[in-house]
């Protein structure tokens, strides 16, 4: 059932082109419109959204983080991120005017559920993101996108959480399109880039054996940290997640800005920084930034692994190991700038001799508040 593979996890990475594939499919019309009438929220209710507020916990809360860059950018909609678990604690501000999305793999996190039943009694209509057809969240709310990943087996989530931010771009897409923004050709154009990304996680697959190997030559370590910035933030700390999770190793995902306001006081000879480095097209501002930043840790010693578009020569004397991704709009980036980090991390575990597919002290679904 592992399909050749010897964790499910390997199996689980090695289908994310086809997760990716099959959450558009059906999705995208032949004009390149957004087709999301699965999604029982009338557009006259969407047009009234006034605030979206995203909640769910692990994996699910890091694609809501990269959701909200999103969903504000293609929609001018505020979007708030929170961990379920903090939602209702604090007395949110909720009314019907509010789209509560909820996103997990499972569906029963019960952290998660709390939170859109507070949701829900406030008012607010809740979108559920979910994996797992007929499961409480998505029974539970008012409207449900599915994600098709299939099963997912290994406890930390992989082809789930490309899955999910599959599904938040759609979201954030169609919620443009029903209402109409100054993006509308951006949105146009990126439903249609939306199709080339199966193929570029492809490609990302394809070229991973120095990842593993360099995984490999890390074991003996016990620190890592990861840098990001606008939406490559959350895949840092996505990375960070996964190594944690995995390896049981410290690590720390931060925002590459944050760098000079603390971190880099942790930075010393040889410790291993992965920094994930937006286009260079685009929000260039963003980039000469991170480039900056990877000469600074690389001054101090840091030993740094960089992630960077293909074609991007600015980062090329500061690396010390560089993982090519292919050309993608700046948001759609994490699909692919994640995947190098799910294989660093699942290699670097099976170094160490852990158990990868269950990892020690967690559970697939947490089910308890
Ligand atoms: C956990 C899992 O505790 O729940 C994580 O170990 C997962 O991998 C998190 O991201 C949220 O789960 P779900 O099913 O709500 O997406």
């Amino acid at each position: 059932e592992k399909g050749g593979y010897d964790y499910f996890m390997l199996k689980e990475i090695a289908e994310q082109p086809k997760a990716v594939a099959d959450t558009l499919l059906g999705r995208i019309d032949g004009s390149g419109s957004l087709r999301l009438d699965e999604v029982r929220i009338p557009a006259s209710v969407l047009r009234e959204v006034d605030k979206v507020v995203i909640v769910a916990c692990g994996t699910a809360f890091h694609a809501g983080l990269i959701a909200k860059y999103a969903i504000e950018h293609w929609t001018r909609i505020p979007c708030e991120v929170e961990l379920a678990s903090e939602f209702r604690y604090r007395d949110p501000i909720l009314d019907q005017q509010t789209l509560v999305i909820a996103i997990s793999q499972s569906g029963e996190t019960m952290d998660t559920l709390m939170a859109l039943r507070h949701a829900r009694e406030q008012g607010a209509k809740v979108l559920a993101i979910c994996n797992t057809n007929g499961s409480t969240i998505p029974r539970e709310s008012d409207a449900v996108l599915y994600t098709h990943a299939g099963p997912e087996v290994a406890v930390a989530s992989t082809k789930a959480f490309l899955t999910q931010l599959v599904a938040c771009y759609l979201v954030a897409l169609y919620l443009g399109q029903v209402r109409g923004t100054k993006y509308g050709d951006e949105i146009r154009d990126v439903v249609c880039d939306l199709s080339e990304m199966p193929g570029a996680v492809e490609r990302v697959l394809g070229t991973m054996e120095p990842v593993r190997e360099l995984a490999r030559s890390l074991a003996p370590k016990g620190t890592v940290l990861f840098l990001g910035r606008h939406v490559g933030y959350p895949v840092a700390l996505e990375g960070a997640l996964k190594l944690k999770e995995l390896a049981y190793m410290h690590a720390e995902g931060f925002a590459a800005g944050e760098l000079k306001h603390g971190p880099i006081a942790l930075i010393e000879e040889d410790l291993p920084v992965v920094v994930v480095v937006p286009s260079p097209r685009g929000r260039s501002v963003l980039h000469d930034k991170i480039v900056s930043n990877i000469q600074e840790i690389r001054a101090r010693g840091a030993r740094t692994i960089v992630i960077a578009e293909e074609g991007d020569e600015a980062v090329v004397p500061y690396a010390d190991h560089l993982v090519r991704v292919p050309v993608t709009p700046t948001l759609l980036q994490p699909l692919v700038a994640t995947v190098p980090l799910q294989v660093f991390a699942c290699e670097l575990a099976t170094a160490r001799g852990n158990e990868v597919d269950q990892p020690r002290n967690l559970a697939k679904s947490v089910t308890v508040e």
